[in-house]
């Protein structure tokens, strides 16, 4: 039982900042904040957590856990948030899949798309195994944290998206009827231009060194190897880049179709093999 004591002092500790002094707090700082931002930090009401908000770092890590397709994921330092506008490329993902299909998700972060589409085909009584594939090792524990956290019938693999034919040598299945990928695409001369929140998020998940295109033209180049016949590959693309990336798909004979997201963009480029 608690005492009134035990109960005052709770009260306490629960409003000691306001909604007022938090937004005095983040005005003026280095944050790009919302009302999300105060909401949420007035439920944590800690004031180490507003400074490290203040400093720039994201909300979602603070609250170490974020939604994505209606699904609870665990995030923290080392691994990207997933973004809302991800969640069309799963949209069209469960739009292209048969009973029995089989998905690679390839760079897969926190399991965001690979957990988001097992779960939906399993809540409607389908069979769909989903493989997934992320090569940083902070990334890769969430990952698994993620799988978890959903039960979700998502198989992980530690290794390089470069080299497909290795990271699927020990395990099953080998080929796929749908590839996802949400993969690396700013170029390093952009990357200073990003919102400062985006820069406490990993190198490695945003920046692809030397050709933004690098991991659509190596993904579309090894889909020769692990896709089945009529197979299909969905990408997520920078809004300048679905033009550049139809064109790699259709040089390897894939029948292409490109999404807008909400606010327009060109955001997800399907591809269909011929
Ligand atoms: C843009 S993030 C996408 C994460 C997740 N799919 C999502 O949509 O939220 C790209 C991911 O690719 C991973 N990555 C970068 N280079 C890789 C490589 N060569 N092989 C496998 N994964 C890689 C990064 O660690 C990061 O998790």
């Amino acid at each position: 039982m608690q005492t009134k004591n035990t109960n005052q002092k709770q009260i306490k500790n629960k409003k000691i900042i306001s909604k007022a002094e938090i937004k005095k707090m983040l005005e003026g700082s280095l944050a790009d904040f919302s009302n999300t931002d105060i909401e949420e930090l007035y439920k944590l009401n800690s004031k180490k957590l507003i400074k490290k908000r203040a400093k720039g770092v994201p909300l979602q890590y603070l609250l170490k856990e974020w939604e994505f397709y209606s699904l609870p994921f665990k995030v923290g330092k080392g691994v990207l948030i997933p973004r809302p506008e991800t969640e069309l490329l799963v949209d069209i993902a469960l739009d292209n899949l048969k009973e029995n299909d089989k998905v690679l998700d390839i760079c897969s972060g926190s399991g965001a798309i690979a957990i988001a589409i097992a779960k939906n085909k399993e809540a409607k009584g389908k069979n769909i195994k989903v493989t997934a594939i992320e090569k940083s090792r902070k990334a890769f524990f969430y990952l698994k944290e993620n799988i978890k956290l959903n039960h979700a019938l998502v198989t992980p693999i530690k290794a390089n998206a470069f080299n497909l034919k290795k990271a699927l040598k020990k395990s099953e299945p080998k080929k796929f009827n749908l590839i996802t990928s949400n993969p690396p695409y700013i170029a390093k001369e952009e990357y200073g231009g990003l919102q400062r929140e985006v820069k406490f998020e990993p190198k490695i998940a945003l920046i692809s060194k030397n050709d933004p295109l690098k991991f659509y033209k190596k993904i579309t180049l090894q889909s020769e190897d692990v896709l089945e016949k009529n197979g299909k590959i969905i990408f997520e693309v920078g809004f300048s880049q679905a033009k550049a990336v139809e064109q790699i798909l259709q040089k390897h004979n894939f029948k292409t179709q490109i999404f807008k997201d909400y606010s327009s963009n060109d955001r997800v480029v399907l591809g269909i093999k011929q």
